[in-house]
């Protein structure tokens, strides 16, 4: 019997077992490339400006993605503490996406407005300065470190060739637009903007 022969000789059926998973998930994974759902921007939708992107960059590496997550999900205990679940079109300029999958603090896809600029500064300082019973570590030197603009042009240029519709002038004026800004100033204008391009229904 043929079967037989599969289950009885480990190296054939380990092979045909990658085999099955890998078409599996190719049908899925390859269709996602070319759907609109997946890759129209949300209406609306404007692109980081060079002082979020430097932000963002500060989230990355401050590595603020290993507490909180981007991505709200359709359920409504999700709905009813963050507001509108996450849609797919809202991460189309993302590169990388930073949905993550640990939420030691709460999800931060839709934070864009809910506190103060001044709240978020005295937070990220120290966080227990406005929260007590907080566990999130303090990055005070955000405010003394000046936003390093030496790659700024060249990231959004970079973002372009991926399909963010910057124009000449948003890339020209880059430089200037961060230069003298703390990365406080960057993290915040960041975390601001967040989940704003959907209406927060909170
Ligand atoms: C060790 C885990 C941890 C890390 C790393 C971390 N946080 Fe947090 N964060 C938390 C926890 C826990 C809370 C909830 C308590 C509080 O508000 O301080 C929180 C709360 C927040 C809030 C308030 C969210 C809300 O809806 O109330 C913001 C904004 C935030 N963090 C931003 C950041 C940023 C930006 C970074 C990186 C610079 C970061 N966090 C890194 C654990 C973390």
């Amino acid at each position: 019997m043929k079967h037989e022969v599969i289950e009885k000789n480990v190296g054939l059926l380990a092979l045909l077992m990658v085999l099955a998973v890998s078409i599996g998930g190719l049908t899925q994974i390859v269709p996602l490339f070319f759907q609109d759902v997946t890759n129209t921007p949300v209406e609306g939708m404007k692109p980081y400006t060079a002082l979020e992107l430097e932000g963002r960059d500060i989230y990355i590496r401050e590595g603020c993605v290993g507490c909180h997550s981007q991505m709200i999900r359709p359920f409504r205990a999700e709905t009813e503490r963050y507001g509108h679940y996450s849609v797919a079109g809202e991460s189309v300029w993302d590169h990388p996406f930073l949905w993550g999958s640990k939420r030691t603090g709460p999800d931060l896809a839709r934070v864009g407005g809910r506190y103060s600029d001044d709240w978020h500064r005295a937070h990220l300082y120290n966080p227990r300065n406005v929260v007590p019973e907080s566990k999130m570590p303090s990055y005070p030197w955000l405010v003394d470190q000046p936003v390093d603009n030496a790659l700024t042009e060249t990231k959004m240029r970079t973002l372009r060739t991926l399909g963010v519709p910057y124009s000449d002038e948003d890339i020209a004026g880059a430089r200037d637009a961060v230069k003298g800004r703390s990365e406080m100033d960057a993290l915040v204008a960041y975390l601001q903007v967040l989940g704003t391009a959907i209406k927060n229904k909170r």
